[in-house]
């Protein structure tokens, strides 16, 4: 999968996207990802990218030369599945979204500051717009951070362990149940014996119960979308 990125602060995304599992994507060649600047795309000496706003008020907007030319430059090279605008207004993000993007073969994800690009752009060019959660962020870099981890991890081969990215919270629209590791005793508080029984079936019906009822206690609203 290849995922371009467009972006006025592309050292916002450098580091969250070359360590780790992300770094790991990369190395294995499964993941290709790349920062585009879209200052050099600016006006004049100062390669401005923002105006202020029609009808007045306060904040300026992304304008629609720099980031159409930039737009335009990418798709001469690739043909995108989805051109996604990372904004507080579009639809919320959650697990789901990110399977399946993850079957995709080339996203551009286009990273918004101020007070958001000109709606001429999101008309002509976007397909799809994501929300990571109902509070505002500077801009749209972490935001982007947050949808290329969460759909890297899901590319196959990605994580060492095949299953583990379907065990995690959500992917069964279940929360994760509760986990241990050494020492069995920690100052006095034990694992749960089940852990220890080596009986599989009896474990993988205690984490199901464990899941479900830390659903129902934390975020009642996943089971209500489930029925
Ligand atoms: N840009 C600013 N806030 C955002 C949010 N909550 N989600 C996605 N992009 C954003």
């Amino acid at each position: 999968m290849q995922i371009k990125i467009i972006s006025i602060l592309p050292e916002l995304l450098e580091s969250p996207l070359s360590h780790s599992i992300m770094q790991r994507a990369q190395d294995k060649g499964l993941l290709k990802i790349e920062i585009v600047n879209l200052r050099p795309y600016g006006k004049g000496k100062h390669q401005q990218v923002d105006d202020y706003q029609f009808g007045g008020g306060a904040g300026m907007v992304m304008g629609c030369e720099p980031l159409a030319a930039c737009i335009e430059d990418l798709k001469s090279e690739t043909n995108f599945d989805e051109i996604i605008y990372l904004t507080p207004d579009g639809e919320r993000y959650e697990q789901g979204i990110a399977n399946q993007l993850s079957l995709k073969d080339n996203l551009l994800l286009i990273c918004g500051h101020y007070k958001g690009i000109d709606e001429r752009i999101r008309e002509k060019y976007v397909t799809r717009e994501i929300s990571i959660g109902d509070y505002v962020l500077s801009g749209g870099e972490l935001a982007a951070a947050v949808l290329v981890d969460s759909i890297g991890r899901l590319i196959p081969g990605v994580l060492n362990d095949e299953t583990s990215a379907l065990t995690d919270s959500f992917q069964d629209k279940l929360l994760a149940p509760p986990v241990y590791t050494r020492p069995r005793d920690w100052n006095g508080m034990q694992v749960p014996d089940v852990l220890l029984s080596g009986n599989d079936a009896l474990i993988e019906n205690w984490r199901y119960e464990q899941s479900l009822e830390r659903t129902k206690k934390r975020r009642p609203d996943i089971l209500r979308d489930n029925d």
